[in-house]
């Protein structure tokens, strides 16, 4: 009989203990552990303010604990490492403008390869394939700034697909996106074979893309289990002001009414 070979790599991300309280006294991580195996794509859902952002922000360093350890592919965060840690973690930001600051667009989606050190060709071939992938090559000359909100956003995820990370952590990827752009970014991020942690209010995204789902609520993970167990349970879902993804509210089922009459 043959059995699955033992997977000895190191988790893709490791929190252990991390608590994170901003300067002016708000707690917004109040002990969290949470292991993401190479390869999981994880939805990381919670109220308004239940410390999504925040625990996203502590993978690459933007927002670095005092208290308990974040280890990336077995690399422990800290000053020497965070360079490297910055190279395997591609951050899409929950507001794009955050990442957007060049002049281009394509300048902009150039920024990290550049930064890799890589040669200008093959810069500029991850460049056009960055903006091809978010349906953005039209924009390669347009100034950022000037961009819709959800161009932005998709202009975010090409500065970082351009990197080719190994985990990919999003916030709020669909946010600002139009029906098309958003089941065009669900297709698109199914079809990256990285490790996914995506912070998300798009519960139906969670459910399209997501086979675990962890639950935030005031800075502490609540629930950590199969999306399938977790999004299916309405009164589970209600405990932490979350809704069932339309998908499974039997909306089908159901007589649509016309809402302006
Ligand atoms: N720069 C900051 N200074 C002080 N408090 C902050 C700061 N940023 C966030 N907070 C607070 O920390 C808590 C967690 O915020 P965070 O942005 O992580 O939540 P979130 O789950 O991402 O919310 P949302 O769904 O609205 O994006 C909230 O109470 C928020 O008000
Ligand atoms: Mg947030």
């Amino acid at each position: 009989m043959s059995t699955a070979p033992i997977d000895h790599s190191p988790p893709a991300l490791r929190l252990e203990e991390l608590y994170f309280t901003y300067p002016d006294g708000v707690q917004a991580l109040r002990g969290v552990d949470l292991t993401i195996h190479k390869g999981e794509r994880v939805a990381l859902i919670g109220a308004n303010g239940s410390g999504k952002s925040t625990l996203l922000k502590q993978l690459n360093g933007l927002l670095r604990s005092p208290h308990g350890r974040v280890v990336v592919g077995g690399l422990e965060l800290s000053t020497s490492s965070l360079t490297e840690i910055r190279r395997q973690v591609g951050f899409v930001f929950q507001d794009a403008n955050d990442q957007l600051f060049c002049p281009t667009v394509a300048e902009d989606v150039a920024f990290g390869p550049l930064h890799l050190g890589l040669p200008m060709r093959e810069v500029l071939q991850r460049v056009r394939c960055a903006l091809e992938q978010v349906g953005l090559s039209e924009f390669s000359h347009r100034v950022p700034q000037r961009l819709s909100a959800g161009e932005k956003s998709l202009a975010a995820l090409a500065t970082v697909l351009a990197c080719q990370p190994e985990i990919l952590v999003l916030d709020e990827p669909t946010a600002t996106l139009d029906p098309y752009h958003r089941r065009r970014m669900i297709d698109l991020l199914r079809s990256i074979p990285v490790t996914q942690l995506i912070a998300t209010h798009d519960l139906d995204l969670a459910w399209e893309l997501c086979p675990r789902v962890v639950i935030l609520r005031q800075g502490r993970i609540v629930q950590d289990n199969s999306a399938s167990l977790l999004l299916s349970n309405a009164e589970l879902l209600k405990q932490y002001q979350l809704e069932l993804p339309l998908q499974l509210q039997g909306l089908a089922s159901s007589p649509i009414s016309d809402p302006v009459t």
